[in-house]
């Protein structure tokens, strides 16, 4: 959550012009009335970026992307939301309102700053023990382990002694009480006194995306059982939400991310010039880890071990990427065990190329699936090529079914008509088994009072007609009455184009302004904010289509296309006898007839 007001956000986005922000940044040519240069956001030889001073907004017509001075800084500089409301407050040279603190809040706000202290004091400890007389033999281990002086330092890795307590009595003599020291995680209190949970262990400090030290893992120098220690979840170290590496990473050119498994691959990976590579805590991946990651990327790599155990790990990490809208693609180490391995037996170069022939996911999962099945024997092929089509129906959108239809077809050898033909009987007999449950949660009438802000379907599976629509009249505002005549937000499908519909109506109701980057800006999400930026620019995608004398009818077709699903839905939702139904359908077909009237100006 973003705690700056629409106010706050409106005032810092007009201090900040947008060409001269992204100016700082991009070297951009005047054109017109936009200004133009090479994407930041994708490699080009001919620039198709566009600045454009009257919206304060930036699009990319190679790749798309598209937003305000506040998704500038999000996308290229990797900020949070509220990060970049500062930042460019700073940039403008304005002071910002921090809501102030209630007494309760005040008190934790302090708590979990001795809590951060306490963990740099102790990463501090470490470091300078690594490099003292007592580090030698864990000093020694790394050098063995092939970490140059930069990388132990750009990790902050360090060394814990094989004294008992002598990082407690470190941390008492610089002041720290108990009762924050109790709950840090580095110590265990009980009746025979205060231990330190690490001692003798090669130390790595687990930092947050802001690169402050939250907890450590602590190896064992050689064998020995546990290999790994980690300290426990603090109030400062959720580990479902920790990335190690992140810190780097966010800041990485690569645009993409190498997920791995351990705490030596990220750091041999980062050493190698893989400066993109993160990897969970000794936990398996969560939601909230691959929803971290969706905010910086969405081309994501998965290098896991190559054992049974890495494989088991990639088929489980797979879906949870999809239902982000992320297709990861999963890269071979074989016959080395992890990328640690990898790197230091045949180097980078090699490494490189691994990534460069990455294997896309499905064909993965297919090939994982193919172990359970003797396909010589015909009735295990057939078996096996029924699963295939049973997951093939995962693909909502018929090309993109296509698309890996054909792949899989050509990569396991089997008959493309023959898959295809199975393919449409297994969704067919699919669509007779859910279609019971399908019902439009859209009751007539009754406006709908819940107003969830964006989290709606993928951006894959927003509406195209809607979003049309909706980008046409941030546009033209003069469209806005045309439109809300017709439909109202509740009519736009749940999530980020209801949220949208509803910012425009309350902003044309409010003050008969439109403004499109408030709107944008309005979204808490990243992901969220993509989206409507997107959406906003298919009108300049459809002008470009569609010739100047058509553009008035174009409107229209899609004006009535909308309102025609909409009534559409809306009967949807009735009983099948009810009287109301007769009257939608009265209503549908005025609408219709009186929208095929209407005389929209092309643009
Ligand atoms: P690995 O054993 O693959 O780690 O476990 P690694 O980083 O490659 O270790 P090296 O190369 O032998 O030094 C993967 C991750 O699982 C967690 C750690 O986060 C480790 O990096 N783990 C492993 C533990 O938390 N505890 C353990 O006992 C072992
Ligand atoms: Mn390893």
């Amino acid at each position: 959550m973003s705690h700056y007001d629409q106010n706050t956000i409106e005032e810092v986005r007009r201090a900040n012009d947008i060409v001269e922000v992204i100016g700082e940044y991009v070297p951009l040519k005047k054109s017109g009335s936009n200004y133009f240069g090479l994407c930041p956001f994708h490699s080009e030889k001919s620039p198709s970026f566009s600045v454009n001073p009257q919206r304060q907004m930036y699009h990319c017509f190679g790749c798309g992307a598209s937003g305000t001075v506040y998704q500038f800084y999000e996308n290229y500089l990797h900020m949070s939301f509220p990060e970049a409301v500062r930042a460019l407050a700073q940039r403008a040279g304005i002071t910002l309102k921090e809501s102030a603190d209630t007494p309760e809040q005040k008190r934790r706000r302090q708590r979990r700053d001795l809590l951060l202290a306490a963990q740099k004091e102790a990463a501090y400890y470490y470091y300078s023990l690594l490099h003292s007389d007592h580090g030698k033999a864990c000093l020694a281990y790394f050098k063995k382990r092939g970490l140059s002086d930069k990388t132990m330092i750009s990790f902050g890795l360090g060394y814990s002694d094989a004294f008992s307590d002598d990082l407690y009595r470190h941390l008492k003599k610089k002041g720290y009480k108990d009762d924050i020291l109790k709950d840090t995680g580095l110590f265990t209190f009980d009746e025979r006194g205060v231990r330190d949970k690490f001692f003798n262990r090669a130390m790595f400090p687990i930092m947050d995306q802001y690169s402050k030290v939250i907890g450590f893992g602590g190896r064992v120098m050689g064998d020995g059982q546990p290999k790994y220690l980690n300290s426990p979840e603090t109030e400062i170290f959720d580990k479902s939400h920790t990335l190690y590496g992140l810190f780097l990473a966010r800041r990485s050119r690569r645009g993409y991310f190498i997920l791995c498994e351990g705490y030596m691959d990220v750091i041999a990976l980062h050493q190698g010039g893989f400066d993109c590579a993160v990897a969970s805590l000794g936990t398996s991946l969560t939601t909230g880890q691959v929803s971290v990651i969706s905010r910086f990327t969405k081309d994501v790599y998965l290098s896991y071990d190559s054992d049974g155990a890495g494989i088991k790990a990639a088929l489980r990490a797979i879906p949870m990427f999809r239902k982000e809208g992320i297709t990861p693609r999963i890269i071979h180490m074989d016959p080395y065990k992890d990328p640690d391995e990898f790197i230091k037996a045949v180097g980078s170069n090699e490494y490189q190329k691994r990534i460069d022939e990455a294997e896309n996911f499905f064909i993965f999962e297919i090939r994982q699936l193919q172990k359970n099945y003797d396909t010589t024997d015909p009735g295990m092929r057939t078996e096996f090529q029924r699963e295939i089509a049973k997951k093939l129906c995962g693909f909502k959108e018929q090309l993109e079914r296509d698309n890996y239809t054909d792949a899989v077809c050509k990569e396991f050898n089997i008959p493309v008509e023959a898959m295809r033909s199975l393919v449409k009987e297994t969704a067919a007999q699919e669509i007779i088994k859910t279609s019971a449950r399908a019902r439009s949660r859209y009751s007539a009438g009754n406006q709908d009072p819940v107003r969830p802000h964006g989290k709606g379907p993928a951006a894959g599976t927003v509406d195209k007609s809607q979003s049309l629509l909706l980008s046409w009249v941030s546009y033209r505002p003069d469209l806005f009455e045309v439109v809300f005549k017709f439909l109202k937000p509740p009519d736009f499908q749940e999530g980020v184009l209801r949220s949208t519909a509803y910012e425009m109506y309350d902003q044309m109701q409010k003050s008969g302004i439109m403004n499109p980057a408030a709107i944008i800006d309005s979204f808490d999400e990243i992901e969220d904010q993509n989206v409507v930026s997107r959406i906003f620019h298919e009108y300049v995608r459809d002008l470009q289509a569609t010739p100047k004398d058509e553009r008035g009818r174009a409107f229209t077709q899609t004006l009535s296309r909308v309102v025609a699903k909409a009534y559409d839905e809306r009967m949807n939702s009735l009983e099948a006898t009810d009287v109301a139904r007769f009257e939608l359908v009265r209503q549908k077909n005025e609408s219709l007839s009186e929208i095929s009237k209407l005389h929209i100006p092309n643009a």
